[in-house]
């Protein structure tokens, strides 16, 4: 877990937030091993922006990986570097971004305020009663 809150830390020193000020990075792990990293990237038409979990989600889905088994997340301002005051929880358009490829049950999010300082939940506990993919077969 703490090469994968690593690569979140890192991750987050591309975040582009000129905005908000808040720089968030994600670290997804694939079920190969293979790890896609992520940050959040802002816009002066600010619904154009996107958070760092979908980044790291879409740049994998585009690289041709749909199998996950992880996320590692850390963000705050930009005054906080490799450690940070809260666990930054997941939005919830990320979310159902997750519930399209990953297991409700097995597939966890790694909160991190540092590489030692974490929580992990499931999807499931974070989009409980959840609508996915199933539901349109
Ligand atoms: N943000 C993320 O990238 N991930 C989260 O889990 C929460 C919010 C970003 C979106 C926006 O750029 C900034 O943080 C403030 O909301």
């Amino acid at each position: 877990m703490r090469e994968l809150i690593e690569q979140a830390i890192f991750a987050r020193k591309s975040a582009y937030a000129p905005y908000s000020g808040f720089y968030v990075g994600a670290a997804l792990l694939c079920k190969d091993g293979t790890v896609f990293s992520g940050c959040n990237v802002e816009n002066a038409s600010y619904p154009a922006g996107n958070c760092a979990e979908r980044t790291a989600i879409f740049k994998a889905v585009s690289e041709g990986y749909k199998e996950f088994a992880a996320i590692a997340i850390v963000g705050g301002k930009a005054t906080e570097k490799e450690t940070v005051s809260d666990y930054v929880t997941p939005c919830g358009i990320c979310r159902q971004v997750m519930r399209e490829f990953c297991n409700p049950e097995s597939f966890q999010i790694i909160v991190a305020k540092s590489v030692e300082d974490y929580k992990s939940f499931s999807l499931n506990e974070l989009l409980p009663e959840s609508f996915g993919p199933e539901q349109l077969t």
